[in-house]
């Protein structure tokens, strides 16, 4: 396969900008200044580009919401929050080759009318902070961003915000919230960030990993980054893969490959010679698949789906077949009662709740009417009853567990304590 991400990322020194020069990066600049915004905006959406940060919206056609008629300020914003459990390729991306970040802003600011852009990022990721940094600063001294860019006339900043570590936060509107100074509260929808986004100006909020693949597009075309993958999943997708796995790491797949090869060849089976219990393809706000499904799902938006969960983020993490569900389930209610932003009276009880009845079984004091309990808040926190997507990203995983693990629950109960010690 066809390396899009990651085919620098064992060359020494690529995060140096002479270094990433000699491979390639920023020239796709040349080609984009030739262009016009719209002629961008129109390869990308040909490319089937999908956004990686968890929802998979077509970014094409996500940059062509920017009012046409508009006469404020228009902003990117590259949402380098990577809070959700199980992912860290972001991170990765960053570390190994922080100039693709940067060009694949640079042509996404020049398509949608930028001249100021940020990267919001999540306050724990120090070294990838101080990589970027370095990195902007020799971007500019080499005239890639700023003035009148390499003759072009286009001028843009850019400049990374630190969060301070709410999960909550990567949600594109209570991003905005957190980027303008306030709460990292999230907003109702509509409006839409691209119409009214930052200090209520047209804005672009785009993955980093969804970035990245931009100057590749540029470079070698719609058509050359489509041929990758599936019919409606284009490209290559990066995985957080973690868990009961021989070889934990973050992996470039092209997308499509199936779920089994993927565990058997990339990530060396699982550990010990034990057995697949269950897998989590997209990050922990997904429900579960057993083994079976598993092995019959592939590693794309469309097949995750319809096996009832989601590609998300590509955090992929695996059970091995001595794994306690109930305990895993508790561990993750915790997470999601922690960091409900609690505007939503239905997220910020319910997630309580839930994770409550969750500890409650896990202790051993579960109540046999306790799973249809959790089910019942879990039924009312969801269905737009809330501001933003959150309490969905809670409920999924809960009712997935039931759904898949429920004999566990229910002999947690019957006998009072883990089965599994
Ligand atoms: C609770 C929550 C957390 C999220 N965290 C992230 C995140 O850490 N990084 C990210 O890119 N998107 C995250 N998202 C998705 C963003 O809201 C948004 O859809 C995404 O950044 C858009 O970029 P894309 O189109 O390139 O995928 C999160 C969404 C929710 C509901
Ligand atoms: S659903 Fe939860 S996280 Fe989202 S706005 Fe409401 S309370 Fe906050």
């Amino acid at each position: 396969m066809e390396y899009v991400l990651t085919k620098n990322w064992h060359v020494p020194d690529q995060r140096k900008i002479s270094v990433a020069e000699k491979n390639d990066a920023y020239s796709s600049l040349k080609k984009v200044f030739g262009m016009t915004p719209l002629q961008i905006i129109e390869e990308v959406k040909a490319s089937g580009l999908r956004g990686r940060g968890g929802a998979g919206f077509a970014t094409g056609i996500k940059w062509g919401f920017i009012p046409k008629d508009n006469k404020k300020p228009v902003y990117l914003i590259n949402n380098f929050d990577e809070s959700e459990p199980g992912t860290f390729k972001d991170r990765m991306i960053a570390e190994k080759d922080p100039h693709m970040i940067i060009e694949g802003m640079i042509i996404a600011s020049f398509a949608i009318g930028a001249h100021t852009a940020f990267i919001y990022i999540r306050g724990e990721y120090h070294r990838p902070w101080e990589i970027l940094e370095e990195a902007l600063k020799e971007a500019y001294a080499k005239g890639y961003l700023g003035k009148n860019i390499l003759g072009s006339g286009f001028d843009l900043d850019i400049f990374t915000h630190r969060g301070a570590g709410a999960y909550i936060c990567g949600e594109e509107t209570a991003l905005l919230s957190s980027l303008e100074g306030g709460r990292g509260y999230p907003r109702i929808k509509p409006p839409f960030p691209a119409i009214a986004g930052a200090w209520a100006c047209p804005t672009i909020v785009n993955n980093v990993e969804t970035l990245s693949n931009i100057p590749y597009i540029i470079n070698n075309g719609a058509a050359a980054f489509k041929k990758i993958g599936t019919e409606k999943s284009a490209g290559t997708k990066l995985m957080s893969a973690s868990g009961h796995i021989n070889k934990p790491g973050v992996y470039e797949v092209e997308m499509g490959l199936p779920i089994r090869t993927f565990l058997e060849e990339h990530l060396g089976g699982v550990w010990k010679g034990r057995k697949v219990k269950g897998v989590v393809p997209g990050g922990s706000s997904f429900a579960p698949l057993t083994n079976e499904e598993a092995m019959r799902t592939n590693l794309d938006f469309e097949s995750c789906a319809a096996a009832g969960t989601s590609l998300g983020s590509g955090g992929f993490y695996v059970m091995d077949d001595t794994t306690c569900m109930v305990r895993l389930l508790q561990f993750t209610t915790k997470f999601y009662a922690h960091e409900s932003c609690g505007q939503c009276t239905p997220c910020r009880e319910g997630s309580g709740w839930i994770s409550k009845i969750a500890r409650r079984i896990e202790s051993g004091n579960g109540r046999e009417r306790d799973l249809n309990l959790l089910e019942d808040v879990c039924s009312n926190v969801v269905n737009g009853r809330t501001i933003c997507v959150f309490a969905d990203a809670m409920a999924m995983p809960v009712q997935g567990f039931l759904k898949k693990f429920r004999h566990e629950f229910e002999e947690h109960i019957r006998l009072g304590k883990c089965p599994h010690g």
